[in-house]
């Protein structure tokens, strides 16, 4: 199932070709885009998510229509699709830096998509995870703003290449590490670990999407009691803490039962308390 929306708002055929050739998004990966969870026509977290698409786009130094834009695409979006029968969707907006040797102006579109089983399973039963490196230092980011590493980029091929490697590992998941040890996040979500009352995630200045799940998660915790710190922390510490998750907005607050082959503690009660701090938000 698809609804797409131009960012006009008009409602085109999801089969239909929308993009030419020459588009530096279909030719480079040169764009941007954000996926935003809609439950019961109500899209989560709309206003981080569209804040990170403007911080990605300065990143990216790219021109982007204006907020007005994606929200009216987004609500058409949300009053074509099928909620009798699918009462959550995937929602994408997506953003190309325009065609080669144009004038820059930007291509983009947003699009309700159903949310796969594989998701859903992820979400109810959990994960398991492999670390793989990711070959970059923790202060490489303000070093090395290039490299565009807390922008939401089209340019996923390696996050999609590492997902593979941990399927061919017999994991579902990865758990990204940097050339110190310490844990960055996953190929499309946020870790967070518990250590007693206290929720742990990286900081976004390591080089990390800040995520929006990990955010509305954090907030509800800190009202619930909870302390919450955004610090480094080693790879060690995944096997000592008191719970490990893996945050984004379509799969959730899915919890880690196990690490390259080691099973980690995944009390349920906790997992149980996490997804209804999360939940308290809407
Ligand atoms: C690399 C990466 N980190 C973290 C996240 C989690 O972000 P959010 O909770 O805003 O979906 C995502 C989401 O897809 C991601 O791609």
């Amino acid at each position: 199932m698809r609804v797409l929306a131009l960012l006009d708002g008009t409602i085109v055929d999801p089969r239909a070709p929308l993009f030419r050739a020459d588009d530096l998004g279909v030719m480079r990966g040169d764009g941007i885009f954000e996926t935003i969870l809609v439950a019961d026509r109500k899209p989560r977290e709309l206003g981080p998510h569209l804040d990170r698409l403007e911080r990605s786009a300065g990143l990216m130094q790219m021109r982007l229509p204006e907020r007005d834009a994606w929200e009216r695409a987004a609500q058409a979006v949300i009053d074509n699709w099928p909620w009798d029968t699918a009462p959550q969707m995937a929602l994408k907006l997506v953003c190309t830096r325009g065609v080669d040797g144009g004038d820059g102006t930007p291509n983009g579109f947003a699009m309700g998509m159903q949310i796969g089983a594989d998701t859903l399973r992820k979400r109810t039963e959990g994960v398991s995870a492999v670390t793989l490196e990711r070959g970059y230092a923790p202060d490489v980011m303000e070093r090395a703003p290039w490299l565009l590493l807390s922008a939401k980029t089209l340019s996923y091929a390696v996050n999609m290449a590492a997902m593979r490697e941990a399927e061919a590992r017999g994991a579902d998941e990865v758990i990204f590490t940097a050339t110190d040890g310490s844990v960055l996040e996953g190929p499309t979500s946020t870790v967070v670990i518990a250590q007693g009352r206290t929720l742990l995630t990286t900081p976004p200045s390591s080089g990390i999407l800040k995520g929006t799940t990990q955010g509305a998660l954090f907030r509800a915790a800190e009202k619930a009691g909870w302390k919450t710190e955004v610090a480094k922390f080693p790879t060690s510490a995944l096997f000592e803490s008191d719970g490990v998750w893996l945050a984004s907005s379509v799969r959730l607050v899915s919890q880690v039962h196990t690490i390259d082959g080691t099973e980690i503690k995944s009390d349920a009660d906790l997992h149980a308390e996490i997804n209804r701090l999360y939940e308290s938000n809407y």
